[in-house]
């Protein structure tokens, strides 16, 4: 055996609690509060919850299971990203490790435009305080407000995105300040101070919320009670409609943080007997209680209160960055104590991006680590270089849609594909006999059989039956750009995509490399 086999030394979690409140920070983050109400309010409401919940109890809490068991495993390997996991899991064929490259990547793409919105709700948190936007406010220009703070147009309230730009550069210095202090002392450390506020600001808000009685005069019916139906009343005739399953699905993904590798990395830093079902369902209900709970009464539910239904549909169908930042601000400025309750609304989106952010760039440190054996701040050093050029690519091109077309590939299609590639691997390679004893290692909670065929057929066949329905309706009319006429936006979303596609290539290249490093060595059979 040459000397990178041995295992080296891996940080460790500090404690059960600790790893169940870093996951759950990274599942409880921005799409939770501003994702979740507008797709929520957009897919029927309370009918919304039909498919929300198959796809909480069908796709995401089972994945989470898959990804907590086969990082754990991975770990006791030293490896604790795609390429080595899935070299192991599938008893060491030569293609898995290739695959693993969609673990890595998702994260990265993501990371890239989360840590930038990250940053604007650091610096909205304190524009909150000292009225920044009071004149904006007055002239009903928040929008314009937003634009020229994040630098898609020069205004009376900004040229250019430099505060942006500061404020993203502190939150990146923070960020990697965490990960460069590691598991324990960074993550969990973060996780342990940061949930518990986020968990107070919360309830504060909602409470603020919910007894806000009749508080604007020109809209007398509009109360708590109305605001609330609006919100959640059901419109069953949305369910016919395939695309709404898709994206309850796709916002199951995205705030559970599943199949996207970064449970995965952080599961690789458990003890071989640390249990993983009974932490993985407390960090999911964890989330369910943040996003349906919290996310659900805070937002749409106050902008119904104080804008009526008709002002909150709009306000929904312009998407969740308008909510979050345009229309909660008027919002706070027409309630009591609206400075600050706009400044608890906005420390809460920061911490819960923060803890989520941190788990997006885990995932390539650990592999860069693991497999390239690289230091922890040589690792450091190129991720956050590339986290630096490529946010500011983010940062000057936003008005042209890179952001979201980041987020159409990164957060929502590929990590079906992942998904599906995850459960596959982990149910017919590994075996769902072997996987299930896996996971049920040191298990403080036993899951009845009938878990096995669901992870067996039911959850494959679901997420199949997703791809197959998005690629018949939507992947042409979206893979030749038809909705894109300006052609400098053309040739930028262009860009962003070739960009996307190198960073598969120069990952794909690197996992070669760790190859010929002998870290995906051949494996006896049935060596476990
Ligand atoms: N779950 C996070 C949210 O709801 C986003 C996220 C996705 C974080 C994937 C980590 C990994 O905002």
């Amino acid at each position: 055996m040459t000397e990178s086999h041995q295992p080296k030394a891996r940080d460790q979690w500090g404690s059960r609690i600790g790893i169940i409140l870093a996951v759950a920070g990274s599942a409880v983050g921005l799409g939770n509060f501003l994702r979740f109400p507008v797709r929520a309010a957009a897919g029927g409401g309370g009918a919304f919850m039909v498919p929300y919940l198959i796809a909480l109890l069908l796709l995401g809490i089972p994945l989470a299971w898959v990804e907590w068991t086969i990082g754990r495993y991975g770990g006791q390997h030293a490896h604790g990203s795609g390429p080595g996991v899935y070299h192991r899991l599938t008893g060491g064929r030569p293609w898995a490790k290739y695959l693993g490259v969609i673990t890595i990547f998702i994260p990265l793409i993501i990371n890239f435009y989360y840590i930038f919105i990250e940053g604007w709700t650091l610096a909205f948190s304190i524009f909150s305080l000292n009225g920044t936007w009071d004149k904006a406010i007055a002239a009903g220009e928040m929008d314009k407000f937003l634009n020229g703070f994040i630098g898609a147009e020069s205004n009376a309230y900004f040229d250019g995105p430099w505060i942006a730009i500061t404020i993203f550069l502190l939150v990146f210095v923070l960020n990697y300040y965490v990960l460069f202090r590691g598991i324990q002392k960074g993550i969990e450390k973060l996780a342990k101070i940061g949930m518990p506020i986020l968990l107070i600001c919360g309830i504060v808000l909602v409470v603020r919320v919910l007894t806000l009685g009749t508080p604007n005069p020109a809209q007398p019916d509009w109360n708590v009670g109305n605001a609330l139906g609006f919100m959640w009343n059901a419109d069953w005739s949305r369910l016919s409609d395939a695309r709404v399953w898709i994206e309850a699905a796709g916002q199951i993904f995205f705030t559970l943080s599943v199949g996207m590798g970064a449970i995965m990395a952080y599961a690789s830093y458990l003890k071989k007997k640390d249990d993983v079902v009974l932490s993985s369902l407390t960090a999911c209900s964890a989330n369910s209680f943040a996003e349906v709970i919290l996310g659900g009464s805070i937002s749409l539910v106050a902008a119904a209160i104080f804008f009526g239904a008709a002002g909150a549909s709009q306000i929904a169908t312009q998407g969740s960055f308008s909510l979050g930042f345009i229309t909660m601000p008027y919002v706070f400025a027409q309630m009591g104590a609206g400075g600050i309750m706009g400044f608890l609304w906005f420390f809460l989106l920061f911490i819960a991006g923060i803890t989520s952010s941190v788990s997006l760039i885990q995932p390539l440190l650990t592999f860069l680590k693991d497999e390239l054996d690289w230091s922890h701040r040589k690792s450091m050093a190129v991720i956050g270089a590339i986290n630096l050029l490529f946010t500011g690519f983010v940062v000057f091109t936003i008005g042209y849609g890179t952001l979201d077309e980041m987020d159409f590939w990164a957060g929502s299609v590929l990590p079906v594909v992942s998904g599906l590639i995850m459960i596959v691997l982990f149910s017919y390679f590994m075996g769902i006999d072997r996987g299930f004893k896996e996971m049920h290692k040191g298990a403080e909670l036993h899951l009845p059989r009938f878990y096995k065929p669901i992870l067996k057929y039911v959850t494959p066949a679901y997420l199949l039956f997703l791809l197959g329905f998005w690629a018949i309706q939507d992947w042409w009319p979206t893979a030749t750009m038809q909705n894109v006429t300006d052609p400098k936006q053309f040739l930028i979303i262009g860009v962003t995509r070739s960009i996307m596609l190198a960073f598969i290539v120069f990952l794909i290249y690197l996992i070669y490399r760790a190859d010929r490093r002998h870290k995906f060595p051949k494996l006896m059979r049935g060596e476990e």
